[in-house]
This record gives C-alpha cells, sequence and structure tokens, in this order.
C-alpha cells in the first residue's frame, strides 16, 4: 500500500492582538493550500504579550487551530488557573514541578489520525524546572499506546539545548521544534532516524518592535538598564511557521519547510 502523506502545520508564538491578526487573515489561506492539515500554534504570548485567555483559545479552536502549546508565559492572565485544567487541547510545559495545572501532553485527534503533542520548556537561560529530556523521555515510556505520530514543542532559549534535544529524539518521534526566541531559524532538516528538526519556528505578530514589543521601551531598558514597562508593537505583522510531512505507516518525517509571510509581502510560498 502506498504510503499517505500526514501534514502539520506548526505556527509559532503568537504574539498580541497583531498576532491574532495575522492569524485571522492566514488560517483560511493555510487550511487551503494544506488541506487536512494538523494545526497546532504556540499561544504562550497570545494575551497582550503575556499568556493566553480562554476566550482567545476558543477564536484559535474557531479558526481551525487542533491544538495549543505555551511556554513560561504560561502563568502570565490570572484567568488561565480558571480554565487550563479543562482544556484538553492545550498544553504547558511537561517539565513544569508535579502538582502544576494542566498537562504537558494531550492526543490531538483529527479526522482519524492521533497525534501525541507534547510542550517541553528548556532550563538554559530560562527557569531552573525539571529535566526536559527525562521528562520526555518518561512520556514516550507511559503513553499507554504507542503513538506513530508524535510532535514535541521545545520551549527553549538556547539553540544548543534544542539541537540536543533533536538528537535525544531522534528516531522516537515524528518531529522537534523550537519556540520561545522569535526568531525563525534556518536549520530546518529531517534527522538520519526520520525525526523532522528546526531550532525557532519565529513568532507571528509585530513585525517593526523588538520580538514583538514597542522597540522604543526595549530600546531604553538595553541603553539606560533602568525598569521599563513592556507593551506589544501595534502596526504591521509578520508570521512564521512550518509544515511538516510525515509517512502514515512509519510516522516518520520525509520533509520539513519554512512557511514566512509578511503584512506587505509573500517571501516564500
Ligand atoms: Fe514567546
Ligand atoms: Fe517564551
Amino acid at each position: 500500500m502506498e504510503a499517505k502523506v500526514i501534514k502539520i502545520v506548526f505556527i509559532g508564538d503568537i504574539v498580541g492582538s497583531v498576532g491574532r491578526k495575522a492569524l485571522k487573515t492566514m488560517m483560511p489561506r493555510l487550511k487551503q493550500k494544506y488541506a487536512n492539515a494538523i494545526f497546532i500554534a504556540n499561544g504562550e504570548n497570545a494575551a497582550a504579550g503575556r499568556g493566553i485567555t480562554a476566550a482567545i483559545a476558543k477564536e484559535f479552536y474557531e479558526l481551525g487551530i487542533h491544538g495549543i502549546t505555551l511556554g513560561n508565559h504560561t502563568w502570565d492572565q490570572k484567568d488561565i488557573f480558571d480554565f487550563i485544567d479543562q482544556e484538553e487541547k492545550m498544553i504547558r510545559p511537561a517539565n513544569f514541578p508535579p502538582g502544576t495545572p494542566g498537562r504537558g501532553s494531550t492526543v490531538i485527534k483529527v479526522k482519524d489520525q492521533e497525534l501525541l503533542l507534547i510542550n517541553l520548556q528548556g532550563r538554559t537561560f530560562l527557569p531552573a524546572i525539571d529535566c526536559p529530556f527525562r521528562k520526555v523521555d518518561e512520556i514516550l515510556a507511559q503513553s499507554k499506546k504507542k503513538y506513530k505520530f508524535v510532535f514535541v514543542d521545545f520551549h527553549a532559549e538556547a539553540t544548543s539545548e534544542k539541537i540536543a534535544m533533536g538528537w535525544h529524539l531522534d528516531g522516537k518521534v515524528s518531529a522537534v521544534v523550537g519556540t520561545h526566541t522569535h526568531v525563525q531559524t534556518h536549520d530546518q532538516r529531517v534527522l538520519p532516524q526520520g525525526t523532522a528538526y528546526l531550532t525557532d519556528v519565529g513568532m507571528v505578530g509585530p513585525r517593526d518592535g523588538i520580538l514583538g514589543m514597542e522597540r522604543t521601551a526595549v530600546l531604553q531598558k538595553f541603553k539606560t538598564q533602568l525598569p521599563v514597562r513592556f507593551v506589544t508593537d501595534e502596526g504591521k505583522w509578520h508570521f512564521h511557521a512550518v509544515v511538516i510531512d510525515l509517512n502514515d505507516q512509519t510516522g516518520q518525517a520525509s520533509t520539513i519547510q519554512l512557511i514566512r509571510y509578511d503584512e506587505d509581502h509573500v517571501f516564500l510560498d
């Protein structure tokens, strides 16, 4: 039997209202271009750059997002504690300490496909949480049935830690992609054992700020080291994502391609 292709589109950190506007603009186009894909997005900055609300999550699902991952901004909106336990399709890093609300992995069902989605967070230049390497091994060992399609969002700062995770999981999962730095890297590849890898997907949101934040405040901070309040930038957006093709017989990746749009131009189509 000829193998079918399962497509996953993963959209990087969506920042604030400009990022949400970009998602709303791009989703119809992406759903057309990547028909039947599983759509996953990182939502840790969706509410004015800090965390996510129940209303925003609902908006994402209505646009066609099947699963949401988070990161170090998970707890920034106090309402998160009211709804994260009920959110089956939204996950926060799995290696947060035991007893933390929410879940670190979930199964996303799209048509007849099931995808095990895992969120992890790095420890280099980020809070000292549990070991992401041991945690992911634990999740893979404990998942009752073997999932053929496993997708990991590794939310981390250091490129070395992310590349290390890619190699750690090569052959064990379908894809490892990084989030958190908000800058798309160009090192997409399929590792030798069939795991798609990318160090960072990049962000969706204000194009002319600094990582999505209004730039004069960020510049002020760098220049003076005084306390400064950062706000999300306004203006035009850019949109970064990645599309991965998986072999439906083996769960292994065959290709990984970058997606990059700008409100004014299409860089790569
Ligand atoms: Fe982020
Ligand atoms: Fe982050």
